[in-house]
């Protein structure tokens, strides 16, 4: 029996016609962001948003050869409604990778739900431990920092500064808890101790009584940790208490980075530690700064940089595999290999997939968190509890 050709020459034609069109049509790559739109870190979640796309228009607006299409969920920094709202995103949207978030209990739920539905996420904010620790995962990478990371780096400064008696007082969660605790490993190591942690709930900004109790310390200095909007209520609060001028304020960065302006004169002076600095003198730095600066007219902050190497990190493995996500497991090999260009100075990621990075020392000094040295060069988190 011979077989009959089924296709004419024109049908043939057609078809060949349709599918050079369906490659010339690879859809958009779906960018889930879950970030705060509201609530106290609402600023720090536009400036992610904006230091994402600055990169992502640097490179003609396509990633690995994909346009780019956003699907955004404002996640109210409130861990209640974290899971609900993730699964918009992975469920609803189908996105194939999400970029979020600031808060650390929010992002905890995100690393769950990423890990079960093997959804790639990049966090570009939140230092939750646990994300690069036991919830560590192929798919599971950060732009940003390790909660222990600044903690750790302040911890060292303040010991090298001769400061005996320390108190912290934080946020009494995740972000709170583990940069104290980063804070006090270090300081503890180098002959100092924290005498007490004053704590309240997130994202109460009720100081007074705390102030009270520092006042009645009197401790050689006070590590602190709040960001967004509760930073510079803190930071003013603490200068208004007259504390200023007797017990030294210092802390991760986040306490003075894209606050300053709200701050004013009552953050003049302040020591911090932070992967990122206002006045870093590079080439790379001085270009970021000045494209953000023309396009959004107002100043990057860490946060920024953060998004702005959220997208380099997808983009390093996005290149590689020619915009297939189905090859992630070729896409995350090159992202392990990437050296990611930062603003903040060159930085490649750890096996649990943190950044591996230099923790500077800042001082306020007018408008800007000033480079005045490095705390610790090339800091890992030691990812505690990542077996992957
Ligand atoms: C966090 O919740 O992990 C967090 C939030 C704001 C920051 C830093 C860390 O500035």
């Amino acid at each position: 029996m011979t077989l009959k050709p089924t296709l004419t020459a024109a049908a043939l034609a057609a078809l060949v016609a349709l599918a050079g069109n369906t490659q010339a049509q690879t859809p958009p790559l779906k960018v889930g962001l879950m970030l705060p739109a509201t609530g106290t870190f609402a600023a720090l979640g536009e400036a992610i948003e904006k230091g994402f796309k600055l990169y992502v228009e640097e490179q003609g607006g396509k990633l690995g050869g994909r346009e780019i299409q956003y699907f955004k969920v404002d996640d109210e920094s409130d861990p209640s409604k974290a899971t609900d709202n993730v699964n918009k995103l992975i469920k609803r949207d189908q996105v194939d990778v999400i970029v979020g978030t600031v808060h650390s209990g929010v992002a905890l739920a995100m690393a769950r739900a990423a890990k079960e539905s093997n959804t790639l996420l990049i966090v570009p904010n939140a230092g939750a431990d646990a994300i690069t620790g036991p919830l560590c995962a192929p798919n599971i990478l950060r732009s940003s920092f390790s909660n222990w990371q600044p903690g750790y780096a302040m911890g060292v400064v303040a010991a090298q500064k001769g400061y005996k008696r320390a108190m912290t007082i934080y946020w009494n969660y995740a972000a709170g808890q583990e940069s104290a605790k980063g804070f006090k490993e270090a300081f503890e190591k180098g002959g100092g101790t924290v005498i007490k942690d004053l704590t309240l709930p997130f994202p109460n900004v009720e100081f007074q009584p705390l102030l009270t109790e520092i006042a009645a310390q009197k401790p050689d200095a006070v590590f602190a940790f709040f960001a967004g909007a509760g930073a510079a209520k803190f930071v003013k609060d603490y200068d208004a208490a007259g504390l200023k001028r007797s017990i030294p304020l210092i802390g991760s960065g986040f306490l003075t980075d894209g606050v300053l302006e709200a701050q004013g004169a009552s953050a003049q002076g302040m020591i911090t530690t932070l992967h990122y600095a206002d006045g870093i003198d590079t080439p790379r730095n001085n270009s970021f700064r000045s494209k953000y600066a023309v396009n959004y007219k107002n100043q990057p902050d860490v946060y920024a940089v953060q998004g702005f190497d959220a997208a380099q990190t997808l983009a390093a493995g996005l290149v590689a595999v020619k915009g297939d996500t189905s090859k992630r497991d070729a896409m995350i090999a090159a992202i392990r290999k990437a050296n990611i260009d930062s603003p903040r100075g060159k930085y490649t990621l750890s096996a649990a997939h943190n950044p591996v990075q230099d923790f500077y020392v800042r001082e306020v000094k007018g408008r800007e968190n000033v480079m005045t040295g490095v705390a610790v060069k090339v800091l890992a988190d030691p990812a505690r509890g990542c077996k992957m």
